[in-house]
């Protein structure tokens, strides 16, 4: 039994006055049982750090450089993050795939430096809503995540891996839990085929995950917790989500 994974990605949103007032408001609500993570703008991690010590909520970054260190002006090396206590490192978000050009290629890259430094990579993968339209789902994902098995290799079963639907993210428009189940049973199939680790392996769902779906998606039998934006930045709602995912 896989025990279940949320994970808050706050995008760029916050400041120093609002996140102290939802991590106080997520310390009170918690803990479950369920694993609970934030992955913050990397300028509040360390104050996020401060915030969550003595309490099992972990904390992570929304992405990672792929290289080691060296001149790379405005990059975070995943050392770093792994210096300053994060757990996990969120990679090949579609955002960052679709403003900053981000490969296949590169998304596995960054996910193997957040790995050779201990930071748990949560590997985003999705198709968009012209993909899905055009019967290529099942296609463009398993293209995004091969690339992350051929360059993991036998690391493979140590990421974490998001289905996140493009068409879904921040729309209002929820995957049908059998829609998403469906696209999951694909990943895991996949991931089978290249890690015998693949059945302890946690599989998010993500895209408008809210309190009020987030039962029917957390109860299909290949979705293992979500990655949650807009719903993130609200005690309540997340702290509903995070219930949901204890049981
Ligand atoms: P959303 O975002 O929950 O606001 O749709 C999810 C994500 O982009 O990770």
């Amino acid at each position: 039994m896989r025990k279940k994974l949320v994970v808050g990605n706050w995008k760029m949103h916050g400041s120093r006055a609002a996140n102290a007032q939802l991590l106080a408001g997520l310390k009170e609500a918690g803990p479950w049982n369920a694993d609970v993570a934030v992955c913050v703008p990397a300028v509040y991690i360390a104050e996020t750090a401060l915030a969550l010590t003595g309490t099992a909520i972990a904390y992570g970054a929304q992405d990672c450089s792929s290289h080691e260190q060296g001149a790379y002006t405005g990059e975070i090396s995943s050392a770093m993050l792994h210096d300053v206590g994060c757990r996990y490192a969120i990679v090949g978000h579609s955002e960052r795939r679709a403003y900053h050009a981000e490969s296949d290629q590169l998304v596995a890259d960054k996910a193997k430096a957040a790995l050779a430094h201990g930071v748990t990579p949560i590997v985003c993968v999705g198709e968009t809503r012209a993909e899905r339209e055009a019967g290529q789902t099942e296609a463009v994902v398993k293209r995004q995540l091969a690339a992350v098995i051929h360059t993991l290799g036998h690391c493979t079963g140590e990421m974490v891996v998001a289905y996140e639907p493009v068409w879904a993210i921040g729309t209002g428009l929820t995957a049908t839990p059998e829609q998403a189940q469906a696209v999951h049973a694909v990943l895991r199939a996949q991931l089978q085929a290249a890690t015998d680790r693949a059945a302890a392996m946690r599989i998010l769902y993500g895209g408008s995950v809210k309190a009020d779906n987030a039962p029917q998606l957390f109860g299909q039998p290949d979705i293992d917790g979500g990655l949650i934006g807009g719903a993130s930045l609200k005690v309540a709602d997340f702290a509903a989500i995070c219930l949901a995912a204890a049981h």
